[in-house]
């Protein structure tokens, strides 16, 4: 008995590398078990494509944008200067323009007396009948612009705060050239002062016609409906030809 008992004994001693076995496969790393035991993934849903969508975006839109190439910055180029060369041309063009702009009507009789100014200084003694002609238009056209600004343009922008300043200057600035072009009637053409007072004629109107353009101007588009300048406009035309018959 006692031996059968040690043979029992001897057999289940050498069984216990097989348990050892076991437990060392049991003892596997739990990351090894858990991926093959792992449950499938769910598909994703339309709302979590969606989220992702949207991190991802936002995760592109965080990122520097990339740089243009250097054809893509002279095409940039190319396409302002188009732009600005169409802008220009279409300026110039007669039926672009509204013909009842009372700011493009003033500045088109600026122009007129800008180049009426300089044929005037670059006369001399010797041009007499030149020198009456000069004056004679200058004098006739001034009048005529003075009196479509004094009488329709300045009495709309007056009551305006950013104008009205403007306005007070410009009529002061407007008795001023009439007493020049006045004295200028009563020098002789041939007369050495007939050339000095010309040209400080000319330096007074050109400084009126600055002022207008750059400040006075820019404060009536500024105050004034579109709708109302054109009516002004329409008013200064009417005006003007009547004046001129
Ligand atoms: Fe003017
Ligand atoms: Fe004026």
């Amino acid at each position: 008995m006692a031996k059968k008992a040690a043979r029992k004994a001897k057999k289940k001693t050498v069984k216990r590398p097989v348990k050892r076995a076991a437990a060392k496969r049991a003892k596997k790393p739990a990351t090894k078990r858990a991926a093959k035991k792992a449950p499938p993934k769910p598909r994703p849903t339309k709302a979590s494509k969606t989220k992702v969508a949207a991190r991802a975006a936002a995760t592109r839109k965080d990122q520097p944008a990339p740089k243009p190439s250097a054809l893509a910055s002279a095409a940039k180029v190319a396409t302002g200067f188009a732009l600005l060369a169409m802008d220009e041309i279409t300026k110039r063009l007669p039926w672009a323009k509204n013909e009842n702009d009372p700011i493009e009507l003033l500045k088109t009789d600026h122009r007129r007396f800008e180049n009426l100014l300089k044929e005037g200084e670059a006369t001399t003694e010797r041009a007499k009948k030149g020198r009456r002609e000069i004056l004679k238009a200058l004098t006739s056209e001034l009048n005529v612009h003075e009196a479509i600004e004094e009488q329709v343009l300045y009495p709309a922008l007056r009551p305006h705060a950013e104008a009205h300043d403007i306005v007070l200057e410009s009529i002061e600035e407007h008795h001023v050239a009439d007493t020049q072009i006045k004295e200028l009637h009563d020098v002789a053409t041939d007369d050495e002062k007939w050339g000095a007072k010309f040209s400080v004629l000319k330096e007074s109107v050109e400084h009126h016609i600055s002022e207008e353009e750059n400040r006075m101007f820019p404060a009536a588009r500024g105050v004034l409906p579109k709708e109302e300048l054109l009516a002004l406009g329409a008013k200064m035309r009417a005006l003007k030809s009547e004046l001129e018959r």
